[in-house]
């Protein structure tokens, strides 16, 4: 693992344009259970009973009961990690340009990175399915389920939920960023869910080096990743930021 590391921290300090892509595992250290592997999200509950817009319109009050409310308390609570304070580093230094995550807690922003696409949405913001007036999701009251609009509207996060499209304009810089890169982070995706899992085989087509941090090996690690360093978010990126600091 080392010689991976020593290899990253070169790779980046050589780079000219840096992109970050992020899943679940980064927020792992977060305190945020991941979706998929031991301790997923989706081992508790059917991500099609629970994360589908159809099952959303269908019974909101379940999809609150069962998913929103707690994900709105463990996001509440949730702090950066190493791992997310290591990429707030890289744009300092001015490696990293921009990060797409799939995760919406909105812990990049929390470190201080300030180029972040949300390609899934955010938990930060609920909207009135009605009259789509917009919340802050921590000054809505979950005590009534589901919470409500001023107009009585039926509030649900800015999320992406299953069934639904990827933003626009997310989407479309996304696949920017990664054509323009010489050098790919991949930082805790299981890289399964599309169009997400896309975008480090557009850097790979147009010329970017893929480095993969996951503990497991992923779909990416055999034809697309040029190397997976094994290991947690947190350590490999301190590792990395102490092997970069000593090349700058
Ligand atoms: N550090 C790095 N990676 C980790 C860590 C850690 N501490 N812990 C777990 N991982 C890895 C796992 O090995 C796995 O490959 O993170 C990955 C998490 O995968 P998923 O749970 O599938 O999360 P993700 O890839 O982000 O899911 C994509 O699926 O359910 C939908 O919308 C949801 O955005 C999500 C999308």
């Amino acid at each position: 693992m080392d010689e991976l590391i020593k290899q990253a921290a070169r790779d980046l300090s050589e780079a000219k344009m840096v992109t970050a892509l992020t899943g679940a595992g980064i927020s792992v250290e977060s305190g945020i259970p991941p979706f998929r592997g031991k301790g997923g999200l989706w081992e508790k509950y059917d991500p099609m009973e629970v994360a589908h817009i159809d099952a959303f319109l269908q019974d909101p009050t379940k999809v609150w009961n069962l998913l929103f409310k707690d994900m709105k308390e463990v996001l509440d609570k949730a702090e950066p990690n190493d791992s997310h304070k290591g990429l707030a580093k890289l744009e300092e230094l001015g490696i990293l340009k921009t990060i797409i995550t799939q995760n919406v807690d909105g812990l990049h922003q929390m470190a201080g990175n300030t180029d972040v696409i949300e390609f899934h949405g955010n938990m930060a913001w609920q909207k009135c399915m009605d009259c789509h007036k917009r919340y802050e999701t921590h000054d809505i009251d979950i005590n009534r389920i589901p919470p409500r609009c001023s107009c009585d509207g039926i509030l649900r996060p800015e999320a992406v939920l299953f069934g639904e499209m990827i933003p626009q304009a997310a989407l479309w810089r996304s696949r920017q960023v990664a054509q323009d890169c010489d050098v790919m982070l991949v930082i805790g995706t299981s890289a399964i869910v599309q169009p997400a899992a896309l975008m480090p085989i557009v850097a790979k087509d147009t010329g970017a080096k893929v480095i993969e941090i996951n503990p497991e090996r992923t779909l990416l690690t055999d034809d697309i990743s040029d190397y997976l360093i094994s290991g947690t978010a947190g350590d490999v990126m301190n590792r990395i930021i102490a092997d970069l600091e000593k090349l700058l």
